[in-house]
């Protein structure tokens, strides 16, 4: 059982996690047109991660008893001038992210749902990975600065990244 107030702001989560993919995607296609398919190939991986946080989201709803809506989706930021660029973006994005799920989670806490705040602790511990990954990549492309040959290397290193669905239930 929801109440009104914690259904909402599920459903409003839905929609950040879906947006999140959109972002990614965008992220995605400008690492393809400069050609780092190994950059692209992580943010479409990150992308399709958000989808699987949104459908837990979604089913988690639908498993207590609620209505999941689709909400309208923003027009995610689609120019970059660098790939640090990219990644300190989406590491702000993740940060942001991070207080939405942290303030779901004081909300459950606060309505004593019990079985919200549960599945919520899954993304509690998620936004910690979602950040340090963002954070890593920031701190190797400081690393290489300017370097063509170290960026290509990065690339390398990012093309080996495989999507693998997590858990879709809570
Ligand atoms: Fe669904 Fe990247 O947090």
């Amino acid at each position: 059982m929801l109440s009104p107030k914690l259904l909402d702001a599920l459903n409003d989560q839905i929609s950040k996690e879906f947006f999140s993919g959109y972002l990614y995607k965008a992220m995605a296609a400008y690492f393809a047109d400069e050609d780092l398919t190994g950059f692209a190939n992580w943010m479409h991986v990150q992308a399709l991660e958000e989808l699987t946080h949104g459908e837990r989201f979604f089913r988690f709803i639908n498993d207590a008893g609620g209505r999941a809506v689709m909400l309208p989706l923003d027009t995610p930021k689609n120019d970059f001038n660098s790939p640090l660029e990219v990644f300190e973006y989406g590491l702000e994005h993740e940060r942001f992210v991070t207080g939405r799920i942290n303030a779901l989670m004081d909300l459950a806490r606060k309505e004593s749902n019990h079985a919200a705040a549960i599945a919520l602790e899954w993304f509690v511990t998620e936004q910690v990975e979602e950040e340090s990954n963002f954070s890593s990549w920031i701190k190797k492309l400081k690393m290489v600065a300017g370097d063509g040959r170290g960026l290509l290397m990065l690339d390398q290193e990012a093309a080996g990244r495989v999507f693998s669905p997590t858990a879709l239930t809570p």
